[in-house]
């Protein structure tokens, strides 16, 4: 027996035929492990390339956290590094790592 796909929709349209990808409203990040390899290697390219596509909402940040003592600007500048082998242009990586901040701590402190 052969059920037809779409049952609730008039012939013709075309609603529920396709994916439709919705960029959320505002909203922040949390990476935990942000200096570790999945963050460097996977995470950061694959949001960088969602900022390229314009994917990510307007008012997007991410926040960086791990125990390594880095600095807003090193934790960037490791962003960056991590981002090279994709040469991304210069004015798209400076607005990237604008939306990039870090916070240092042991995940066991309750102060974190
Ligand atoms: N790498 C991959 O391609 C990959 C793929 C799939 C799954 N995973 C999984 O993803 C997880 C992370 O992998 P990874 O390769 O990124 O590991 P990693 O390079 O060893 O990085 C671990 C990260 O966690 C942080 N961290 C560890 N203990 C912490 C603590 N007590 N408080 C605060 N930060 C702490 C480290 O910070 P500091 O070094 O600054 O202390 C570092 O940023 C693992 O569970 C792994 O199995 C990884």
């Amino acid at each position: 027996m052969s059920l037809p796909l779409v049952t609730s929709l008039p012939p013709g349209d075309v609603r529920g035929s396709f994916c439709i990808e919705e960029i959320p409203r505002e909203s922040a990040l949390v990476i935990f492990g942000a200096s570790g390899d999945l963050t460097s290697r996977k995470l950061v390219p694959a949001l960088f390339s969602l900022y390229g596509k314009k994917r990510l909402p307007q008012g997007f940040f991410l926040i960086g956290c791990a125990r390594s003592a880095y600095r807003e600007d090193e934790f960037r500048a490791r962003l960056a590094a991590a981002l090279r082998p994709q040469d991304p242009p210069a004015e798209e990586l400076a607005g990237f790592l604008r939306c990039c901040f870090y916070l240092g701590g042991d995940y066991q402190d309750s102060g974190l």
